[in-house]
Order: C-alpha cells, then sequence, then structure tokens
C-alpha cells in the first residue's frame, strides 16, 4: 500500500529520484513523474496499464517553466490562460525538443496546464522540472477523486499518496487546440464551453469522433466501472431485477426503483456540484455488493452539464 500524507518534501525527494507520486488537483487526482525525465514518464505509462499512443498533460506553475518546453502562445491562448489559469483549462501547443515523443505520443503539440490545488502548486514550485500526469487511474477505468480512490487502484503499484482531500471541480481539465483558426475545444471538462466562449467567441467542439481519437479522453469507451452500465434510455425493466440494478440520478430519486441503490448527484440541480460527485458516485455503484447492473440518467447539457454526461456517454459505450 501507498503512504497517504501531506509531506511535500517527502513527494519531492521520490519525483527528483525518477519516482511516481500521486498528486491532488482541483479536477481529478493526477499520477505524477519528472516531464523531463524518460524513465519516469515511461513507468507512468506502465503504472497505468495506458497505451503510448495517448499522450499526457505537462503541469506547471509558472510561464518561465512553460517557456522551457513550449512555444510561444497564440494570442486566443494568452487570453483564456489570463482567465482561467490556475484552474481546469488545458492547452495545446508547440513543443520543443526538450519534451520527448513519449510524453506527447509522437504529436507536434503538448498538453499543458497550470493547476490551482495549492498544495501542488507548492510541489511544483519546489522541483526543477514540470510533472507530467494523466489521472491516476488505471486506463479506462473511473478518474480518482480523492486520495483513498488512488489508494484502491495504484496503491500497491506507487509509494506516496499526496493527500489534498476531495477535487473541488470533479471532472477533468477542458482541453482547447489553437491550430486551426476556430479554437477547438477536444475534450469537455472542468471549464464549460460557455465560458470560454465568453472570452474568446466562438469554439467548436469536437470531443466525439471516435475513429481517429486526437484526444483520446476521446476513446469512446471510457470512465467505464467493471460493472455493466447502461442508460436508462436503453434500459428495460421487464429484462432486469430491479432490486439488484444502482441508479445515478440527477435531482431526484426515481420512485418505481429501491431508494437505497439511487445515488442523486445534486438535489439542488447545480451542475457544478453534481460534476463533483459524479465519479465517487460512479465508484460507489461500481462497489456496492447488492447492485449488479448500474443504471443512469443524463443530466441537462448546459454548462459543466456537457462534460458530465460526455462522460457518462462513454462509460455507456459499448
Ligand atoms: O484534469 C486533468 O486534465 C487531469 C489532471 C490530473 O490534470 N489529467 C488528465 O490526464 O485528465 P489524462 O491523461 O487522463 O487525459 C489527458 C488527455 C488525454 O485524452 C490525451 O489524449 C489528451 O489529454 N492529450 C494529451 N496531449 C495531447 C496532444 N498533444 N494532442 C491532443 N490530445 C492530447
Ligand atoms: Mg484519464
Amino acid at each position: 500500500m501507498a503512504t497517504i500524507g501531506v509531506d511535500i518534501d517527502v513527494a519531492k525527494a521520490i519525483l527528483e529520484q525518477g519516482g511516481l507520486v500521486a498528486i491532488p488537483t482541483e479536477t481529478v487526482y493526477g499520477l505524477a513523474g519528472n516531464a523531463f525525465d524518460i524513465d519516469a514518464v515511461a513507468k507512468i505509462f506502465k503504472t497505468k496499464d495506458r497505451p503510448t499512443f495517448d499522450p499526457l498533460i505537462v503541469h506547471v506553475d509558472s510561464f518561465e517553466r512553460l517557456s522551457e518546453f513550449t512555444e510561444e502562445l497564440p494570442d486566443k491562448a494568452v487570453q483564456l490562460t489570463k482567465v482561467f489559469w490556475p484552474g481546469p483549462l488545458t492547452i495545446l501547443l508547440k513543443r520543443k525538443a526538450v519534451i520527448s515523443d513519449l510524453v506527447t505520443a509522437g504529436l507536434e503539440t503538448v498538453a499543458v496546464r497550470m493547476p490551482r490545488h495549492e498544495l501542488t502548486r507548492e510541489l511544483l514550485k519546489s522541483l526543477n522540472f514540470p510533472l507530467a500526469a494523466p489521472s491516476a487511474n488505471p486506463f479506462g477505468y473511473i478518474s480518482p477523486t480523492t486520495a483513498q480512490h488512488v489508494q484502491q487502484q495504484l496503491g500497491d503499484k506507487i509509494e506516496y499518496i499526496l493527500d489534498g482531500g476531495d477535487c473541488r471541480v470533479g471532472v477533468e481539465s477542458t482541453i482547447v487546440s489553437f491550430e486551426d483558426e476556430v479554437p477547438k475545444v477536444l475534450r469537455l471538462g472542468g471549464i464549460s464551453v460557455e465560458e470560454i466562449e465568453q472570452v474568446i467567441g466562438k469554439v467548436e467542439v469536437n470531443s466525439h469522433s471516435s475513429s481517429q481519437p486526437q484526444a483520446p479522453g476521446m476513446l469512446k469507451s471510457h470512465y467505464a466501472p467493471k460493472k455493466k452500465i447502461i442508460s436508462i434510455e436503453d434500459f428495460d425493466e421487464g429484462m432486469n431485477d430491479l432490486s439488484a440494478c444502482g441508479f445515478l440520478r440527477f435531482n431526484k430519486p426515481d420512485h418505481r426503483f429501491l431508494l437505497e441503490n439511487q445515488i442523486i448527484l445534486s438535489e439542488s440541480e447545480n451542475l457544478n456540484e453534481a460534476a463533483k460527485n459524479l465519479f465517487g458516485s460512479l465508484r460507489a455503484l461500481d462497489q456496492n455488493p447488492n447492485i449488479n447492473i448500474i443504471v443512469v440518467s443524463f443530466v441537462p447539457e448546459l454548462g459543466l452539464g456537457r462534460a458530465i454526461n460526455d462522460r457518462l456517454r462513454r462509460a455507456t459505450a459499448k
């Protein structure tokens, strides 16, 4: 089992020796290693069982650090980072050669973000390299939003989990690319499309192509629990033992079904609260021994609701 603690010096020492540490961010926990150390980066892929065609996000605490490994930011990227950094926004930038092909899966761009969580910011400040960090879950499974979630799944593979409490946002960062004239959202996430468009105008949302995943959180089937999971639209009441069904609901229970098997994301219909509760709730249903199938209903398609529905669609995709 990994040690769970709040000691930045311990985390720093492990990272400086080329090891991995799970770190808290405001979105989800990350599995971090030295982005300039190819062996550390290789360990990240191995620990997560992640295919190497799926590139990593590099985390920084300053623009000075960023400029060590990326070319200049396009204007719209500058505008977005002014408003949303530190925070749940990832941007794709042209990379310099110090970043290995392993980090970017051979792409000419590197994904970067400046996280807001205080503990991780302090850690980043103490290091003289940036941190490559995918979500700290086995590839394809639900992302972790507490230190205990990380422990459950990667605890036997890593030494230390930096405990920053519950993640405040609860879904991953929004990924934006500036390669074309109109910027593209490649993954819906913690900053809503509406918020982005208020700053830089119209963007394209292109998070659903599954044939050639450009941002492979774009892979169709992802964020999935181990149990069978299905959307309420596809659920056949007659074909299932309802007492063994778990339900993930938005604002209120469905009285046709057992109350104790239902989890409500936000009674007050607050989409931010729903996002914060999403992954933990899916996990709880997945671990509930009285449930053998998870039925989910979608939330309103606006604000963070789009990011939530995106995760639910992928979780229920075959
Ligand atoms: O909120 C987050 O972004 C969390 C925390 C830990 O920062 N990290 C995270 O990382 O969600 P991960 O590895 O689970 O998802 C990163 C996504 C992947 O879908 C990957 O394909 C995409 O970013 N990505 C990375 N580099 C890319 C690039 N150069 N071009 C397109 N997509 C890229
Ligand atoms: Mg992930």
